[in-house]
């Protein structure tokens, strides 16, 4: 059966639950849906809240979310089982530009990882390689540890798996060593983490004049592009986003360092977090 795009949830079965590492599940659905990598749903527990998760898996006949216990939210969906029922709105968002070629670096760092696993399936399918960097707090967090083909290179926090370090010092690594080598610049950077992260790239992709794209988070409410929760700059990230380009990045001011809470206060990307710690 196919899910259609709708602003009223329809509520769906689990079909399959998998854990995929300490802190990870994967909820299945025997639904299928028109989907572009990076796009999101808006997921539903009646009596509970309503919350934005991207599209982790997709085939013909079913689409899952991968969902990280964190809050009171997440930790409900986790605790779910085939037959329970979930709400969903969607999809909504732009999802990803995606281009062929040998030179892309596609950057995941923790549950980051959830949008861009259907885009290197995507590149995979059409033999393009790629560098694949993956970063997260440690071994145990390390997400789809057997999904891909393509090699990924693994960093760290603790040095439990890897490189002990950050994404971005294995990223600026490859962009110097193809530089002194001659070998051709990267054409375009995918990333999706935490914002700083994420800000970092953008950074130093500018300055060697190297394309990206990332896919950002806010608080969001309606989801298509109504209500305002979740503007950042002079963008509103669940209708022109969640994917931003360089060109867009550069004119957000807001991009790493402001974020609206549920009441619509603009805080630090700090206070955004301990707030949704309460
Ligand atoms: C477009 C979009 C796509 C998303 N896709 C996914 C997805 O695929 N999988 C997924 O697990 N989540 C995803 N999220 C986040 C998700 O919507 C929830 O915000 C998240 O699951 C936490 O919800 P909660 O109510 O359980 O926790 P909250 O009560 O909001 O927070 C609980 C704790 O987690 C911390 N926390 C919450 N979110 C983050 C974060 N992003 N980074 C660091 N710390 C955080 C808080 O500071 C607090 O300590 C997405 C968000 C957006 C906007
Ligand atoms: S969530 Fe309502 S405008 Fe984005």
């Amino acid at each position: 059966m196919k899910l259609v795009t709708s602003q009223a949830p329809i509520m769906l079965r689990v079909a399959k639950k998998e854990f995929n590492s300490q802190a990870f599940a994967t909820l299945y659905f025997d639904y299928s849906l028109d989907f572009k990598p990076g796009q999101f749903v808006m997921v539903w527990i009646p009596g509970i809240d309503e919350k934005p998760y991207t599209i982790s898996h997709h085939s013909e006949t079913c689409f899952a979310i991968t969902i990280e216990a964190k809050g009171l939210f997440s930790k409900k969906a986790v605790a779910l089982e085939p037959g329970d029922l979930l709400g969903f709105r969607g999809p909504f968002g732009n999802g990803f530009n995606t281009i062929f070629s040998p030179n892309i670096a596609v950057v995941a760092g923790g549950c980051g990882m959830a949008p861009l696993a259907p885009l290197v399936e995507t590149l995979e399918k059409k033999n393009n390689k790629i560098l694949f960097i993956h970063g997260a707090r440690s071994k145990k967090f390390i997400l789809y540890p057997h999904r891909f083909d393509t090699l990924r290179q693994i960093c760290t926090d603790d040095g439990s798996q890897g490189h002990k370090g950050f994404v971005t010092d294995l990223l600026e690594q490859e962009i110097l060593t193809r530089k002194k080598t001659g070998k051709k610049p990267l054409e375009m950077v995918y990333a999706c983490g935490p914002e700083i992260m994420m800000h970092k790239i953008f950074v130093l992709c500018e300055s060697f004049d190297i394309p990206c794209q990332v896919s950002l988070e806010r608080y969001m409410r309606c989801g298509f592009g109504v209500c305002g929760a979740c503007v950042c700059g002079n963008q509103v990230v669940c209708k022109d986003g969640p994917v931003f380009d360089s060109k867009r990045l550069g004119t957000m001011d807001d991009f790493n360092k402001t974020a609206l809470l549920k009441s619509g206060k603009p805080v630090t990307m700090d206070q955004y977090f301990s707030w949704r710690c309460q």
